[in-house]
Formats: structure tokens, sequence, C-alpha cells
């Protein structure tokens, strides 16, 4: 083989493949030794190429610096922050001053929130942003974003990865293996209007993709944790963004009737932990007004709107 054609093929082997690739895949593509197939990929990474070896194989990492060219193509106000306390704070501001759809998207966050007042630890390598949208429904009715934004992320992860995932009332993804469930991302809903008319919302989404996993979060697992190798964050928001827009078009109906559809919560037993109450029992269903509908072990039923919600086996 010339000089230089096989870094020239290794290279555009890697650049087409999303999985790793073992060095005797590519001898055997190539027709080389695994020894050329080492020193060449050992000059590349000389070369620049941020190639990294995985127990897998060898991986091409593209530069996943955010910026927001890279986002261009979704049409909508796109500002990448290298770090910045939340990305709903910025959303806000954005909304506030009359936008009319922002996508912020921050490298890091300092004070990063999660539901019920919890911190949400966002270190480097995650996918940490906020959609800000001018919706015409009614306060009573912004539920169906926490479920919409639920199902773009379950979709983006699979079409992305190939990782199947699953929704857990109201609004964790879960990727579950044997018995353990893990969460992979999380979901935040703020609202800005009055009972008719609803001003903004902003749907805060935080994806564990490449991200390092705290221990003070125990339950929590990121997509390269899963891969062994890590993967562009640009694809997975891009995906989550289309998805959701495509979402979105859908009456409230075929929106509950998916999210039920990918539900690891329907038919568990549940506590449900509000403020002032538990409510204990079996999780029926989600009703047309986005409640989540649980039958006591004393049969009698409860509609529950919030909470924190664990699957435990109680009865
Ligand atoms: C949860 O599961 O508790 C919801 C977590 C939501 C985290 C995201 S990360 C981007 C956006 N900015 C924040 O401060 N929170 C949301």
């Amino acid at each position: 083989m010339k000089r230089g054609l096989a870094k020239e093929k290794i290279l555009d082997l890697l650049n087409s493949s999303k999985n790793p690739l073992s060095g005797e895949f590519i001898a055997k593509k190539l027709g080389i030794s695994r020894t050329a197939v080492w020193k060449n990929i050992q000059n590349l990474k000389k070369a620049g190429f941020n190639i990294i070896t995985t127990s897998k194989g060898y991986f091409l990492k593209d530069n996943d610096e955010l910026s927001s060219e890279d986002f261009k193509e979704l049409g909508i106000l796109t500002i990448c922050l290298k770090e910045v306390p939340s990305t709903m704070d910025v959303a806000k501001q954005k909304m506030e001053n009359e936008a009319d759809e922002v996508l912020v998207i921050a490298e890091k966050q300092t004070q990063g929130r999660g539901r019920l007042g919890r911190q949400w630890i966002s270190q480097e390598g995650g996918a940490w942003f906020s959609l800000g949208i001018r919706p015409k429904v009614t306060l009573k009715e912004c539920f169906i974003f926490t479920y919409i934004a639920g199902l773009a992320v379950i979709k983006a992860i699979l079409d992305v990865t190939g990782i199947q995932t699953f929704l857990k009332w109201p609004n964790d993804v879960i990727y579950k293996k044997g018995k353990e469930e893990k969460k992979l991302a999380g979901i935040l809903l703020e609202v800005k209007g009055e009972v008719d008319v609803v001003n903004y919302i902003i749907v805060g989404i935080g994806i564990n993709v490449n991200n390092a996993i705290s221990f003070l979060e125990p339950q929590a697992i990121s997509i390269k944790d899963i891969l062994k190798y890590p993967i562009s964050r640009k694809k997975i928001i891009k995906s989550v963004v289309k998805n959701f827009f495509q979402l979105n078009e859908l009456s409230f109906s075929e929106v509950l009737k998916l999210w039920k559809k990918n539900s690891i919560t329907l038919g568990r037993s549940v506590k449900i932990i509000q403020p002032n109450q538990e409510v204990i029992g079996l999780a029926l269903d989600i009703s047309e007004d986005g409640a989540l509908i649980v039958q006591s072990p004393e049969m009698s039923i409860h509609k529950v709107f919030s909470g924190d919600c664990i699957h435990a086996k109680i009865f």
C-alpha cells in the first residue's frame, strides 16, 4: 500500500462508523497487519486526530465542543455557553426579552437545578439545555410538555445510540439493566403565565452523555458508561429538539398513548411522596389531564399531579 494511504483509509473507516472498530477488523478490511494498524493509529494521534482506544476498539472522537453554528439547521435562536449557573435562567431572560423561541446549551452548569428544588450536577460532557417556547395552551395543559420532552429524549437516545430507555413518571429517563434501574436523563418544566394564558414555558433537559457520574448520584448512569465510548452531544441535542417539535404536532391523546407505551411506571406498585402526604398503590393509568391514577390497597382511586415517584414492592 502506498505511503499514507493506510492512514487515509483508516480515517475513512473511523469517520464512517458510529461504533469503535477493532484493530483486527481494520487490519482485515485494509489487508494490512494489526501492527501496521496500531502504528498508523499512533501516527494519526500524533497528527492531532482525536482517536481514543476503548475496550471495543478505536473510536474517532469528533471535536464535540458546542457552538451555535452546529445547531443552525434547527432554525431557532441557539445560545451555547461555556459555563452558566443554569440554562433555565438564560432561557427565561431571553423569553422575557420577547424571543419567540430559544435553545440555550451549556458545557457546564454551576447551579443546575432539578425537580422539587434538588440540585442537578452538571459537569462537562453532559447535554444540559433549555428550550423556551410560547405554546398556545392553558396553564392546566402545560403538563403535556413534560411528556413530549420525555418521549423526545428516549427517541433521540435510541436513534443516535441504539440504547433503549424508558419513562418513569413523571419525567425520568431510565436505563434498565436486569433488575437495576438507573437514571440517564431528567426533565424540568418551568412555566410563566396565568390560568388561561401561558406566556412561555421553559423545558430543561439534562442528559448524562459523556460526563463522569458523581459518587453523589448512585442512581445515575451515563451513555458513555453503557457504551464504553463517548458519543456526540451535538447529535443527541439536535435529535431531541427535532423530535420535540415533531411530537408537539400530535394531539394530547396521541402523546399520552405513546408515553404510556414507553412507561415503566404503569402496572407497578408506587409510592408518591408529596409535601403533605404519601400515596401508595398500583399505578393504573395517566388521565387525560395528565395525572397518574393510583389505586390504593383499599381500592380507592387517587389522581396524582406531582410528587416524587418511587417504584416499590409494596404489596
Ligand atoms: C430532574 O430530573 O430533576 C430534572 C433535571 C433537569 C436538569 C436540566 S439540565 C438543563 C436545565 N438547566 C437546569 O438547571 N436544569 C435543567
